[in-house]
């Protein structure tokens, strides 16, 4: 029987033991127990959705520039593990569209940051919810974004897209949420406040924290009533937070 805890969601797949947001990290966040993935997507010059935290490509890839101004066939070229150790050359940036149908068979819940473009934010939305649609995944999709107008647009697009309010410091985040149409906040940790959980709670929202992965902060937070915990470390997560 499993036993109660929040859900542990896998930041970028298990991102302290192989290179983020690439499917060999988010096979092992499955493999280690976590419950829901956490991936960033952006897009590239030719409008394909894909699953890159930075802006430019130089931190996690052998590329270099702006991600928005390179075609999707250059960037699946890139290496993108050597940089977290070289037993990883070889794994490559995703595109949303590789990640669906990873995660489809495996029925593991996402949660997309929507990290957006500079080019056209309406483009990039409509690109994203097109891949979610291809692949008949919204049930299991939540998008989250520190950027109101996206979840504002999302929701005008598709009013049953569940979205969350990412923020790292906000007097009174669930009134912010409520009007967005949000059904999560996803809060820093720092400014974790056991109040802000429960007004969440009592405006029907759930609250999931960001990013723990010091096994005595996650079950701080745990023990603070959070829905959720993103994590590097699934499987400490998993540790720290049952009960
Ligand atoms: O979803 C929380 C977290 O992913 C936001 O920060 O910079 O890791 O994308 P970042
Ligand atoms: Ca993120």
């Amino acid at each position: 029987m499993r036993k109660e805890r929040p859900v542990v969601v896998a930041h970028r797949g298990a991102s302290a033991l192989a290179p983020e947001n690439t499917i060999i990290a988010f096979e092992w966040a499955r493999l280690l127990g976590a419950d829901a993935i956490e991936a960033d997507v952006r897009l590239s010059r030719d409008r394909v959705p894909v699953i890159l935290h930075d802006a430019y490509l130089e931190r996690t890839t052998d590329g270099e520039g702006f991600a928005e101004t390179k075609d999707w066939s250059d960037i699946l070229k890139l290496d993108a593990g050597s940089w977290f150790d070289p037993s990883f050359h070889g794994a490559r940036v995703p595109s949303l569209d590789e990640l669906l149908l990873w995660a489809k068979p495996h029925h593991m819940p996402l949660i997309l940051e929507l990290k957006g473009s500079l080019i056209d934010q309406d483009v990039f939305i409509k690109a994203v919810l097109s891949v979610i649609y291809d692949h008949d995944y919204m049930h299991a999709t939540t998008f989250s974004s520190y950027h109101d107008h996206f979840l504002y647009r999302l929701k005008q697009y598709d009013p049953k897209a569940q979205t969350a309010l990412l923020y790292v410091y906000l007097q009174e985040p669930w009134r912010y949420a409520l009007e967005l149409g949000a059904s999560a906040l996803h809060a820093a940790y720092p400014f974790l406040r056991k109040r802000h959980i429960e007004a969440a709670h009592q405006s029907g929202l759930q609250l999931y924290v960001y990013t723990l992965s010091d096994y005595h902060d996650l079950r701080s937070a745990c023990e603070l009533g959070v829905d959720g915990v993103l994590t590097d470390r699934p499987e400490l997560a998993i540790e720290a937070c049952t009960r």
